[in-house]
């Protein structure tokens, strides 16, 4: 496989989460890669933050506040990264929330918040995609961003392993709704990656679980934001123009052990 097949020169990327983490990586990779890349995330100034240093390293990018809960937000923030670059091929679905409660203590609105994040946001950036996506005719690539917790039982896990085992789902069956456009599917369920997002839930122990999952993957490292951003732009770009409906584990080799 040449190496051009990476290339994003030409291509435009909506990135939602982008303003930290895997969200954040995949914008500078994508962009480094080439892309014009819009970068989404409820939080409007980490957005802005990324975009500009995308540009201060010669890239292309935008930012846009962006709440992907709100379907209207998300079809808004669609229309608008077509109607700047004429274009939509590529949408990653990154944005996402952490939420820990036991079974018996899960109330109906923590159950509805982390699904309408976790998601409905993703279907809202898949449908606004794969409408956009179609009505240009020129194919695309949609990502979105599960996890490895849809593989075991994790204790306080309940409304997030369901919702990213639901984004599973949804990517399996619009890939068979929407290959005959040209349109590829495909999910990514990182295993533990350092962010904010597992810096905030495991707080002081941080370093301890760091080590703990590092000596249960065979690579004897945890993961980092930029090996999950790699993994999304193998499966944003011409390297995987056959895959599809996949769902890709960059987990070093261990799924989480609970
Ligand atoms: N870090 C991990 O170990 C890990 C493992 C598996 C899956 N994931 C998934 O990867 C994705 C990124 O996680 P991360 O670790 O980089 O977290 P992070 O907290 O660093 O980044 C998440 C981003 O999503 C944004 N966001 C939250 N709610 C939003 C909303 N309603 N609308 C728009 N943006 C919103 C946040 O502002 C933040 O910038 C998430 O979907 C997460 O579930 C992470």
């Amino acid at each position: 496989m040449p190496l051009t097949a990476y290339d994003l020169t030409g291509r435009t990327a909506l990135i939602t989460g982008a303003a930290s983490g895997i969200g954040r990586a995949t914008a500078l990779l994508l962009a480094e890669a080439g892309a014009s890349v819009h970068c989404a995330d409820l939080d409007a100034k980490g957005a802005e933050q990324t975009s500009a240093d995308i540009r201060d390293h010669g890239g292309r990018a935008q930012p846009r506040a962006l709440d992907v809960s709100d379907r209207a937000q998300v079809a808004a923030a669609v229309a608008e990264s077509v109607r700047a670059d004429g274009r939509l091929d590529i949408m990653a679905n990154i944005a996402g929330i952490m939420h820990r409660s036991t079974v018996l203590d899960t109330s109906d609105a923590d159950l509805d918040r982390v699904l309408a994040v976790n998601f409905k946001g993703v279907l809202y950036g898949c449908q606004e995609a794969a409408r956009a996506m179609i009505a240009q005719g020129s194919g695309g690539s949609i990502v979105t961003m599960t996890s490895g917790a849809i593989d075991t039982g994790a204790p306080e896990l309940l409304c997030y392993g369901a919702a990213k085992a639901a984004v599973y789902q949804l990517t399996k069956t619009l890939a068979t709704e929407v290959g005959r456009h040209g349109i590829r599917v495909n999910a990514v369920a990182p295993g533990w990656i350092r962010t904010p997002m597992t810096d905030r839930h495991i707080g002081d122990g941080q370093e301890a679980a760091a080590r703990t999952m590092a000596q249960c993957s065979p690579l004897g490292r945890v993961g980092e934001p930029q090996d999950i951003a790699h993994a999304v732009l193998h499966l944003a770009s011409d390297a995987s123009a056959f895959t599809t409906g996949q769902l890709l584990r960059p987990n070093g080799g261990v799924q989480m052990p609970w």
